[in-house]
């Protein structure tokens, strides 16, 4: 049986570290946003609540359940105490080997021994990453993207030694956000930023070959096959 999540940590308060945090405590879990900068950490519960009553203006949620929703939030100063008993911990800090790789070792230390650990890197190694620590089974890739609370697409991230126990939960935790998953492997690009290479590079090609304008190759893709 796949194991139960009641309580997720964040690591880091920014840009998708905010949203993933807002969609855990839609999810109903107790959820802990961890920033190393107190700026960082009170822009990032700003960001979510300012979302939040943006959809209460525009009727698409209540005062009662953002309520619901914040009393599922809490932000946290401390790493040690923000993981301390989370089921999974989802890292969101920038995309510096080196950081995460720090991170990762203290946060095999400061979470329990059950805890999924999950990096939201977009591009970095997911096995490097795990390498820091002494618990790759439960080292896993949760790729999401921006605006969180919006896009359905989650990319999971196995490497060698990933467990199928984490890749169970990971999305059992895909599905609880309302997330499609897909599984790829630990290879660079994964499989979304291999495309977008691919696609940048032939509009970059088409280009210089003088097949159609900037623009033209833009509104070909917006209109032809809904890109943003
Ligand atoms: N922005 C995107 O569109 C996007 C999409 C998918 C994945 N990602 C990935 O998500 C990760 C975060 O990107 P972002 O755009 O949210 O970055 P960001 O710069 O908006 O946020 C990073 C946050 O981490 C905090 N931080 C820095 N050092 C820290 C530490 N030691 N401990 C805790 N917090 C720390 C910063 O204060 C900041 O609030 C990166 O790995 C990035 O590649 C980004």
């Amino acid at each position: 049986m796949t194991m139960a999540i009641n309580t997720v940590a964040v690591i880091g308060a920014g840009t998708m570290g905010a949203g993933i945090a807002q969609v855990c405590a839609q999810c109903g879990w107790a959820t802990k946003l961890f920033d190393a900068f107190p700026e960082g950490l009170s822009a990032g519960m700003e960001n979510i609540n300012a979302f939040w009553d943006k959809g209460i203006a525009k009727g698409k949620t209540t005062e009662e359940q953002k309520a619901e929703w914040s009393a599922n939030l809490e932000a946290i100063a401390d790493m040690a105490t923000a993981v301390a008993d989370a089921d999974l911990v989802i890292e969101a800090v920038p995309e510096i080997a080196d950081l995460k790789h720090r991170i990762f070792s203290d946060l095999a230390r400061m979470a329990p021994d059950h805890a999924v650990l999950a990096s939201n890197t977009s591009s970095l190694s997911i096995a490097e990453i795990a390498a820091a620590t002494d618990c790759g089974e439960r080292v896993i890739g949760m790729h999401f993207f921006n605006p969180v609370p919006l896009m359905k697409l989650l990319e999971l991230v196995y490497h060698e030694k990933t467990s199928e126990a984490t890749i169970a939960i990971a999305k059992v935790a895909a599905a609880a956000m309302g997330k499609t998953d897909i599984l790829v492997k630990d290879i660079p690009g994964f499989a979304t930023s291999r495309l977008g290479v691919v696609l940048g590079n032939e509009a970059i090609r088409m280009l210089a070959e003088g097949v159609a304008s900037a623009g033209d190759i833009d509104t070909a893709m917006q209109l032809g096959y809904r890109h943003p």
